[in-house]
């Protein structure tokens, strides 16, 4: 019997030995046995990334393009969450809450940015941008890095800028050929002085409205019409509702992807570059993909509805320019004399009609 005990005494001090020896080797190691979902749940970053227009839009797309990419190169540990179509935010509501840090992304059209920094008005000018190409040098060169740095001082980041396309005009009362055929006329518009100033120059009111509210008030007859990127006009189906749509490329309808600058200040340097590598991604691709996306819709809008198209010519261009300058002299100040005549060398450099 005393030999029995003593085997299970030494059997007993051996295990409790190995254990010792086992952890405490672990310890040194830096190994300690750790569970792979609690680590990755405590550790991941989610951003909501919230957005008032349709999935199949060069927002729309751009934006899950964007998700899709940071999820996989970060290996799930940044988690991008889209919501589209104002399922969360209305236009407004959106930049509120992502100063209150509710959500963490955004990406509104450059026009609501005007109250942050009247900079961006420059953007809203009609016919400032008057080519693709045009476009392209101002979101991609100075202008652009100008603008996105003006917004440092509402404590947001400015990560880059995609592109919509140019607005064109809709209308239940046209056809719209002449300034003068907008006259009398109720019309949505972004709220902005710009083109509120814009519209009141040809006769027309203009009222800032959600995006998400036009569809209702076109078709209940409250609203004339609207100025929307074919891209918008298809997506929500703003030409069930209008009888004529002019193709005038009068303006252009971009957006700026911002984040909350205290969320993306927190973020560690390799978070921030998987982020900045993705987005610099998804903007070589937006800026192509926006302009074809406009096309093919235009196309579809021609060929599947009863919408009355009309092209403005380039005699018929070089008068809407003309009766709109008064809106570049009446703005001039507060945009800033500086970008006022780097955007005028530009738009005189692209100028094709
Ligand atoms: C609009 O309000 O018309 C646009 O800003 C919508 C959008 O985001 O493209």
């Amino acid at each position: 019997m005393k030999a029995l005990t003593g085997i299970v005494l030494i059997l007993l001090a051996g295990l409790a030995a190995s254990i010792w020896i086992g952890f405490h080797t672990k310890l040194s190691e830096g190994t300690l046995p750790y569970d792979d979902d609690q680590r990755g749940i405590s550790e991941q970053v989610v951003i909501k990334f919230s957005h008032v227009v349709a999935e199949n839009t060069p927002k729309g797309l751009a934006a899950q393009r964007f998700a899709d990419r940071v999820n996989q190169v970060s290996d799930g540990n940044i988690k991008v969450e889209v919501i589209p179509n104002g399922g969360l935010y209305s236009d407004q509501e959106e930049l509120e809450a992502l100063k209150r840090g509710d959500i963490q992304m955004i990406a509104p059209a450059t026009t609501k940015l005007s109250s942050f920094s009247s900079k961006w008005q420059v953007l809203d000018l009609p016919y400032m941008m008057p080519t693709r190409d045009s476009i392209i040098e101002a979101v991609n060169g100075e202008i652009g890095e100008t603008l996105l740095q003006s917004l440092e001082e509402n404590n947001l980041k400015g990560l880059t800028l995609w592109t919509n396309g140019f607005k064109q005009l809709t209308t239940n009362d046209g056809p719209i050929v002449q300034p003068s055929d907008l006259k009398g006329q109720h019309l949505r518009i972004m709220p902005s002085h710009v083109l509120k100033k814009q519209f009141e120059l040809v006769g027309a009111k203009a009222v800032g409205l959600d995006f998400n509210e036009t569809y209702r008030l076109l078709e209940s007859g409250k609203l004339n019409g609207e100025e929307n990127t074919i891209s918008n006009i298809y997506s929500k189906k703003f030409f069930d509702v209008q009888s004529n749509l002019t193709i005038s490329n009068h303006g252009f309808l971009g957006y700026a992807v911002i984040m909350n600058e205290d969320f993306w200040s927190k973020l560690t340097n390799e978070q921030q570059t998987v982020i900045s590598k993705a987005l610099e991604e998804t903007t070589r691709w937006n800026q192509k993909q926006s302009f074809e996306m406009n096309d093919e819709q235009l196309s579809l809008i021609e060929d599947n509805s009863s919408i009355d198209i009309h092209y403005l010519t380039n005699e018929e261009k070089r008068k809407w320019f003309e009766r709109w300058q008064p809106v570049y002299l009446e703005f001039e100040e507060e945009i800033g004399k500086e970008l006022m005549s780097k955007m005028i060398q530009l738009r005189n450099s692209h100028k094709d009609f």
